[in-house]
């Protein structure tokens, strides 16, 4: 059977439609379970909707619709941006899902039970937009919430609490035994230092609403909306309380913004260690990325962050590689339309696809449409099989630290590579001298064979032009399906080249202003 792998996003709140943030992080955790997926593993990717939380209410208002009819609305939204971005098979967790409700109550009988739940009375400070409790000495210059600087309100109403404070050493003996836990580095360091400044008890209830899941134990009180989240994964993974087979719990990978780590590295751990369930084996903390100031195409443009907006001038494999080669995950990043369209123009357009397309005209001139078979005695053919192993060998490694940027890096160098040949060489030049030939077919024999391994290689980034351009050179099957070693290995034509459109259109800026 092969060997699960489970990936996680956070569920999102659906009070706004998506935007280049939720994006981002949907489109990294798509790339890692394709990744993951050709290489073998059964793959489980969880997203979903944050739909208790207090601020569904207002805007639901608005509207004047209930919170869960407004969020009947909006999931599908999600759902149609996540096609759109071109997404994989996903389970997508509603939290007022039946099925969720279930998670969360028997999860909270459980840690309830082993006596790490007690009642009080909260009074503090509380950050709607962060759904955050702050206490006094937490808050920055006029009662402003330190995370996102926004107003907080005072609040005091009787709450249950989590013993959090009791699983203090245990975090720290798990972050000194498990150095991966957190990625990267700076956010491991900044929760390690917070965790040995002591931990206070968290209130896991509120008791001033009545949208969210009912405490069983006390039906005044519904759960914290953060409590409720987090088990999403759980939910996701195909856990079920009394029959506890056939899941994909623990997750291998939550991939997360930096916004969010706190609840992932240390409030969801500790209260799984009260249920003595394992915390997922990694936290991926990814940054943020900026509106850039100026650089802007136009102002129409400029501000252009819906994705879907932004698929139909660079298609989604133009914002998917965006993504995943202008910054290394786990920095932040600035993004502008101007970047978004540079990269996809110089990158695609002219490196990538400029290869392919002026590679497969030579190759209908010079011999019909078909890649010669190749013997080489001047040592290129050697040459160019060397660098593709190198190349495949540094994309993997990057790869598993989900460094996208060097990973992608490592792939050009290639297309470089392929791309100086071919100016050198002047093939159309060459095929004029007989006795050039044998040099000229092992050109481009060794040509395909790195076109094979560099549509293999970029497929989890932009699925479907790989897709299209591995057909039109000649070769069947579904990149989704073909193991991943007999993709990137050698070269066989199947069928007769196609010449097919360029794959990346050029796309004149002018025309955008
Ligand atoms: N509902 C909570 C998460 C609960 S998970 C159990 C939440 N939702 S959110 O809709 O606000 O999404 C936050 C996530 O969106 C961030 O952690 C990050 O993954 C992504 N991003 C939101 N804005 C972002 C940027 N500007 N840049 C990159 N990603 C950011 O918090």
């Amino acid at each position: 059977m092969a060997k699960k792998f489970y990936i996680t996003t956070p569920i999102y709140y659906v009070n706004a439609r998506p935007h280049i943030g939720t994006s981002y992080t949907t489109i990294i955790a798509d790339i890692i379970a394709r990744y993951k997926r050709q290489q073998g593993y059964d793959v489980r990717l969880t997203t979903g909707s944050d739909e208790h939380s207090q601020k569904m209410i207002a805007p639901a208002e608005k509207e004047g619709l209930t919170p869960l009819e407004f969020c009947d609305r909006m999931v599908p939204v999600f759902k149609e941006a996540w096609k759109g971005l071109n997404i994989s098979p996903y389970t997508f967790v509603r939290t007022s899902d039946q099925a969720h409700e279930e998670t969360v109550k028997s999860f909270f009988t459980r840690i309830f039970e082993r006596g790490d739940i007690y009642k009080g009375i909260y009074e503090g400070y509380y950050c709607l937009p962060c759904e955050t409790f702050w206490s006094e000495s937490q808050l920055k210059g006029e009662k402003l919430c330190p995370s996102c600087e926004r107003p907080t309100q005072l609040v005091k109403e009787d709450a249950y609490f989590f013993r959090l404070s009791k699983y203090q050493d245990r975090l720290l003996k798990h972050f000194e035994d498990n150095p991966q836990f957190v990625e990267p580095e700076t956010a491991r360091n900044e929760m390690l230092n917070r965790l040995k400044e002591g931990l206070r008890d968290l209130c896991i209830s509120r008791s001033s609403s009545q949208w969210g899941i009912r405490i069983p134990q006390d039906e005044n009180h519904i759960f914290y909306v953060w409590v409720d989240a987090l088990l999403a994964y759980l939910t996701g993974s195909g856990y079920k309380f009394g029959q506890e087979s056939d899941h994909y719990w623990p997750p291998d990978v939550n991939l997360i913004g930096r916004d969010i780590t706190w609840f992932h590295a240390i409030i969801f751990p500790a209260m799984l260690f009260s249920a003595d369930m394992e915390p997922a084996h990694q936290i991926f903390v990814h940054g943020f990325w900026n509106q850039g100031e100026g650089g802007k195409i136009s102002k129409s443009k400029g501000n252009v962050v819906d994705p879907l907006e932004l698929i139909k001038l660079v298609k989604n494999d133009g914002l998917r590689f965006f993504f995943a080669r202008e910054i290394p995950l786990g920095v932040d990043g600035t993004y502008s339309i101007d970047a978004l369209v540079n990269r996809y123009n110089f990158d695609l357009a002219n490196d990538l696809g400029n290869l392919f397309h002026r590679t497969q005209n030579l190759s209908h001139k010079l011999f019909g449409g078909k890649v010669p078979s190749a013997s080489d005695s001047t040592g290129l053919f050697e040459e160019i099989r060397d660098l593709k192993a190198a190349v495949i060998k540094s994309v993997e490694e990057q790869n598993e630290r989900f460094n996208f940027s060097a990973s992608t890096n490592a792939v050009w160098g290639l297309v470089g590579y392929l791309n100086r040949l071919i100016d050198e060489k002047r093939p159309w030049e060459l095929s004029q001298k007989p006795e050039r030939r044998e040099e000229i077919e092992a050109i481009f024999n060794a040509v395909y064979d790195s076109f094979k391994t560099i549509l293999a290689l970029l497929y989890p980034i932009i699925p479907s032009s790989a897709q299209m351009l591995w057909e039109n050179i000649g070769l069947k099957g579904s990149l989704e399906e073909i193991p991943y070693r007999q993709a990137i290995g050698d070269y066989v034509q199947e069928s007769q080249l196609r010449m097919g459109d360029p794959a990346f259109p050029r796309i004149d800026v002018k025309s955008l202003l």
